[in-house]
């Protein structure tokens, strides 16, 4: 069984890839700076590390055919795990660039990403890790460019499903909890596995009725 994981160097996808590996999983894994991912390479090997920067469409092209290079088949769980997390809080001076960057790592660029893997996203299962901070009826204020980048994705994980039914893969919106990583802050309610344990355990209990869920990692639905 194949499972791909992008932005698997740190944090929740290191420990999503570690977790598979140990289930038995062929584990390919996505990196910017694959040489300097010295813990996945240990779990993985860097031979099943490709690089990608999920923000840009020539990277995005190389990465598909390097995957197709080194699989040659269906990808049986892909896991979009990369993220960015935009300015913090209120702020009274919003910046271009920090929002573009946003939304185009957060939901542009998966968007992309998953719709270029079609040919190899049969009977599959597509989890994108978006965040409860994507829920439009729980907004608060502030965080705007993550807020509004990850409600973009699960408008587009939403589309996709209705796409990806027609090839019998399931798509499924996952807000990981809140997580200590880098992102998430020392002061986190969960442990990065808490939270990979949980979204695997959502992933496998999945099926076709799920597809089209915004569900945080206990499988729990969260408003859209
Ligand atoms: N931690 C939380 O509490 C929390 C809560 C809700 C949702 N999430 C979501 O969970 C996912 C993982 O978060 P995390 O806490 O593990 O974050 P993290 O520790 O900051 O790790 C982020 C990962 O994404 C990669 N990445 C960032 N920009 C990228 C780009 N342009 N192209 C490719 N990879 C890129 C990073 O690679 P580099 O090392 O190269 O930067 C890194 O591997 C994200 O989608 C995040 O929004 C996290």
């Amino acid at each position: 069984m194949n499972v791909v994981i992008t932005g698997a160097n740190r944090g929740i996808g290191l420990e999503l890839a570690k977790e598979y590996k140990n289930l038995g999983y062929n584990v390919i894994g996505t990196s910017r700076n694959p040489l300097s991912s010295t813990t996945l390479q240990e779990e993985i090997g860097l031979e099943n590390i490709i690089p990608l920067d999920i923000s840009n469409e020539t990277s995005i092209k190389e990465f598909y055919d390097s995957l197709i290079q080194k699989t040659n088949s269906q990808i049986d769980i892909f896991i979009n795990n990369a993220g960015t997390r935009g300015e913090r809080g209120l702020q009274e001076n919003l910046s271009h660039d920090v929002m573009l960057d946003t939304i185009n790592t957060n939901s542009v660029g998966p968007t992309i990403l998953i719709k270029s893997m079609k040919s190899v996203l049969s009977n599959s299962k597509i989890a994108i890790i978006t965040s409860g901070m994507g829920s439009i009826s729980k907004t608060m204020s502030g965080d705007l460019s993550y807020r509004m980048s990850k409600a973009a994705i699960n408008m587009a994980g939403r589309n996709l499903h209705m796409e990806f039914k027609r090839q019998k893969s399931i798509i499924l919106l996952i807000h990981p909890g809140w997580v200590k990583t880098d992102m998430g802050g020392d002061n986190a309610d969960i442990t990065v596995s808490e939270s990979a344990k949980g979204i695997i355990n959502v992933i496998d209990n999945s099926n076709n009725e799920n597809s089209g869920t915004f569900i945080d990692y206990n499988g729990k639905e969260i408003p859209w």
